[in-house]
């Protein structure tokens, strides 16, 4: 049986709209393909396709060579997931603590070679701190960092825009504790506690002794609110689906 005239001018026209999206698809590809995004992540997905709030702990400017093992140690007791945005030059300081940081499940994101403020640099030199950086998490770890944390938050469109695709998404946080201004443990959790909503992200630094003393409190309380923890890249594509019938 022929099909009808009509069907296939329908056809027709659905074939050419295919074919005239796929060219605008193309051509968005090519627009943003060398360039980076102009913005920045600062939480993720709220909850897990079981209905859980999510949270994400990040931890910043490491790896030091004694305190991140102890935030390690701990996090291994608690079986909480996290992510570190490592600084280049301490990760080739402290390389071994770099590998126990992946080996034992967690993230590694780029947070630049020197820690400058990227919005006092030119482009070829942000560039050149995340690659650097990128280098040795690879080189030390064999795992690539899935994300970019710009040292300070340092942020405009200008460095979006430099931070070549391959080191995005480019992932601040939704809470800061300010802990690094050494407020005491009790602040710290409190901070992080209080103002931790699904689909946060933490910033934390484990570079300061009252910040990884703090952990275990702050993973105790919210799980006891009923958080989940997750690392970034799972905050940022985890999917919430729904059962079909
Ligand atoms: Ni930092």
């Amino acid at each position: 049986m022929s099909r009808s005239k009509s069907l296939r001018a329908v056809e027709g026209i659905l074939n050419l709209s295919k074919v005239i999206l796929q060219a605008l698809a193309g051509l968005i590809l090519i627009l943003t393909g060398t360039a980076g995004y102009s913005g920045a992540v600062t939480s993720g997905n709220e909850f897990d396709q079981d209905g859980s709030p999510l949270v994400a702990l990040t931890f910043d400017d490491g790896p030091h060579a004694t305190l991140t093992p102890r935030l390690l140690d701990i996090l291994a007791k608690e079986d909480t997931p996290a992510t570190f945005y490592v600084v280049g030059k301490m990760v080739s300081e402290s390389p071994e603590v770099a590998q126990r940081i992946v080996d034992e499940g967690h993230e590694i994101g780029n947070h630049s070679w020197t820690h400058p403020d990227l919005r006092k640099l030119s482009d070829e030199k942000i560039n050149k701190e995340l690659a650097n950086t990128a280098k040795a998490i690879e080189k030390h770890t064999g795992s690539q960092p899935y994300s970019t944390r710009p040292p300070y938050g340092g942020l405009n469109a200008r460095v979006a825009k430099a931070i070549p695709r391959e080191y995005q998404p480019v992932v601040l946080w939704t809470v800061d504790p300010k802990d690094w201004q050494k407020p005491g443990i009790q602040k710290i959790v409190e901070r992080v506690v209080g103002e931790a909503k699904p689909g946060s992200i933490l910033l934390l630094h484990d570079i300061h002794e009252e910040s990884v003393e703090a952990v275990p409190k702050i993973i105790g309380e919210l799980r006891n609110k009923g958080f989940k923890f997750v690392t970034v890249s799972q905050i940022l594509t985890t999917k919430h689906t729904v059962d079909l019938e």
